[in-house]
């Protein structure tokens, strides 16, 4: 089966689409990490970051590859091929690449491509697939079976992300993040390209005051629904 989790930074989606995959024991698909990696290229390349041919060019050809999910959730990424692939698994997680990601991700055919590539490997997945992003559900995988949108309110994705910077050894106020999240937020739903929304087949799910296991049970019972109504594992191109 195919599910989709997307929804704006701070709903909690890497979590939930970690968990979940590893409970159902399918490929977990981290669409943000594609985005991240042809940022952290164009910064250390110095392609100009409103240069959307060239970056496209990037995107369709820059190897990436994924390992799988430690059990703790971690999934490492790679770059570059063979032996001289590198891992940057931290790198792509900087303020300053997910700045650039931001503004990279806007770009029609930088998403076109990383689009058909997202499909090819939801596609090549054996037992089922869970993928994570903005427009996994309407777009990427638009017959996935079960679509999640994850909201939460702007003051707790604020907390969660200022939480998730102190455990990275930085301290940004939550005001600051809040502010940022609010330009965020803007440039995501108002881009012309996959604008950030629901699919109108997506269920909706407020994560505020619900711990983690809680958001993967309601998952779990609803993916199980979809099991009994069809086939369920393997995923129907
Ligand atoms: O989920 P994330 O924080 O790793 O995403 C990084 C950036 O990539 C964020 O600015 C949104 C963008 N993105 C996107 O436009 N479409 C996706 N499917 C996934 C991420």
């Amino acid at each position: 089966m195919i599910v989709t989790i997307d929804g704006p930074a701070g709903a909690g989606k890497s979590s939930v689409a970690r968990k979940l995959a590893q409970a159902l024991g399918y490929t977990y698909l981290d669409t943000g990490a594609m985005y991240r990696a042809v940022a952290l290229m164009a910064l250390r390349h110095k392609i100009a970051l409103s240069d959307a041919e060239t970056l496209a060019q990037l995107a369709r050809t820059l190897p990436i590859r994924f390992g799988p999910l430690s059990p703790d959730g971690v999934q490492r990424v790679w770059i570059g091929e063979g032996d001289s692939a590198e891992e940057v698994t931290e790198a792509i997680r900087t303020p300053e690449v997910s700045q650039a990601t931001s503004i990279i991700s806007t770009h029609s055919p930088v998403r076109r491509a990383l689009v058909e590539r997202q499909r090819q490997m939801a596609l090549a997945a054996e037992n089922g697939v869970v993928l994570e992003g903005r427009d996994t559900g309407t777009v990427v995988v638009p017959q996935a079976e079960l679509k999640i949108f994850l909201t939460a309110s702007p003051q707790e994705r604020a907390r969660r992300r200022a939480a998730e910077l102190r455990a990275q050894g930085l301290e940004v106020s939550e005001e600051t993040i809040l502010k940022e999240q609010e330009e965020r937020d803007a440039r995501d739903s108002r881009r012309t390209d996959s604008p950030l929304r629901p699919a109108p087949d997506a269920i909706l799910l407020n994560t505020d005051g619900l711990d983690l296991d809680a958001v993967v049970r309601q998952i779990l019972s609803l993916h199980q629904e979809r099991c009994n109504q069809r086939r369920c594992g393997v995923s129907e191109a």
